[in-house]
């Protein structure tokens, strides 16, 4: 029917491929061009004329122009309790979880904290452009039903998981090698394939996982073969010195999880800082993936992401925000933090580079590539409207720009959530700007 049919014109950008590897072919851009959507997919991507003059005159054309339309941004790497840690002082990674993560994670026993929670991050992906994201729960169950219930309820697409711990934490935090097993297996019932949901295998990482509890993972690992994997890795100096005090038999921190299988498509390693080339050989070999996280890992002061090296050894990236290691929830800032990362490594990061790893690099990473991450055919209609001068300096910075690669840089190195004009899920929309507050709700 026609109410299930929408039109989104403005000026559509979308990648192909990735243009680290293939240069511009990878970009398609229509400067007046559609998205056409129909029963939450795309259904055609193209100039805006020859679709508008072929559609019935009843279909509704929402007309984004002079904005972008893209594919919604994915967050390949947040944590759904750290909402109340971003920005807590002074510390690096081990003193902060102690200090101010495990004690905030302990609340999320609560079902009411845990949905206030869902609710509110779900809302504020939405207004920052981001439509789909791996998310890290606590090791409460209650946790998971509360996020995965909201985002059910919105019709986006998520992946979370059951954060698995059995050391090193409070107890408060603690689950068992069994109670994790259990617990994860229970949330995969319940919830993986409902919707447009899936649920991720999610030791947290090897300092909190007892040789049991990976064990444990490994057999969850081995009878979901498809299931994405997330964790953490090779992070911080102090964490690498610890863990090789944990694990002295394990060649190097790699090693560990790929003991117990857990190196594979569709794993996500979040870090992966100060990887040895032996484990970056042995993350490609498996087709596993590094989430770079350059806000967190400049805020956290854990390091500067080697991303020639990992791409060297072809190991697939994304990129993510790691709230609340993190410092900002928008794909924007954190693309411009991976680019001043790079700048201090040497290295370059080009923003076609960047808008695709944030969307379709991302998707892939997470072994969704073809659900989401594109505008074609066929995808789910997982799609923004950005405002490239959606801020004094953008506009004045506009100004001066030519090229469309300059005003991708320029947006992300100066945009942030107020260029989120529109943000639809499946062709509905979630987040518009010219609303008034009260009618955003999801
Ligand atoms: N390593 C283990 N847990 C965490 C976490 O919550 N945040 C970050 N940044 N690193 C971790
Ligand atoms: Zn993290």
């Amino acid at each position: 029917s026609p109410g299930r049919t929408l039109a989104l014109r403005g000026r559509v950008l979308s990648f192909t491929g990735d243009p680290a590897e293939i240069g511009e072919r990878a970009v398609v851009f229509h400067s007046d061009g559609v998205v056409l959507i129909r029963d939450g997919l795309i259904e055609r991507v193209g100039n805006a004329q020859p679709i508008i003059d072929s559609l019935p005159p009843d279909i509704p054309v929402t007309n984004h122009h002079p904005h972008l339309i893209l594919p919604g941004f994915i967050d390949s790497h947040v944590h759904l309790p750290q909402t109340q840690v971003i920005g807590s002082y002074g510390a690096e990674l081990m003193e902060w979880l102690q200090k101010y993560t495990f004690p905030e994670e302990a609340r999320y026993l609560s079902p009411r904290i845990a949905s206030d929670a869902s609710r509110w991050l779900l809302d504020t992906l939405a207004a920052n452009g981001t439509t789909s994201a791996s998310v890290f729960c606590t090791s409460h169950p209650v946790s998971v039903d509360a996020f995965m219930g909201e985002a059910d309820r919105r019709g986006l697409r998520m992946i979370a998981g059951k954060v698995m711990m059995d050391r090193g934490a409070p107890e408060a935090l603690l689950d068992t090698p069994e109670r994790g097993y259990q617990e994860t297996k229970a949330a995969i019932e319940r919830w993986h394939g409902k919707g447009r949901l899936e649920i991720a295998i999610t030791p947290r990482f090897a300092p909190t996982s007892t040789e049991a509890q990976l064990a444990m993972a490994c057999e969850l690992a081995r009878e979901y073969p498809d299931l994405p994997i997330q964790t953490h890795l090779s992070e911080n100096h102090a964490e690498i010195a610890y863990v090789a005090a944990l694990f002295p038999k394990d060649t190097d921190y790699t090693a560990i999880y790929e003991r117990y299988g857990l190196l594979r498509k569709r794993a996500l390693f979040g870090h992966c800082i100060h990887l040895t080339e032996r484990e970056r050989c042995a993350l490609a070999a498996h087709g596993a993936s590094a989430i770079f996280c350059p806000t967190s890992n400049l805020f956290l002061g854990s390091g500067l992401f080697d991303r020639d090296a990992v791409r060297a050894a072809q190991v697939r990236i994304g990129i993510a925000t790691d709230i609340g290691g993190g410092t900002s929830y928008s794909m924007l800032r954190t693309m411009a933090e991976g680019y001043k990362v790079l700048a201090l490594k040497g290295q370059k990061l080009p923003a076609f580079e960047a808008f695709h790893m944030a969307s379709a690099g991302n998707a892939e990473a997470m072994g969704i590539g073809e659900a989401i991450g594109r505008l074609a055919p066929g995808l789910e209609a997982d799609v923004i409207a950005l405002d490239s001068r959606s801020s004094a300096p953008l506009a004045r910075r506009m100004e001066r720009v030519e090229t469309l690669e300059e005003e991708l840089f320029a947006l992300m190195t100066l945009g942030d959530e107020r260029a989120t004009v529109a943000t639809y899920s499946g062709g509905r929309l979630i987040y518009d700007r010219n609303a008034p507050r009260a009618d955003r709700s999801g």
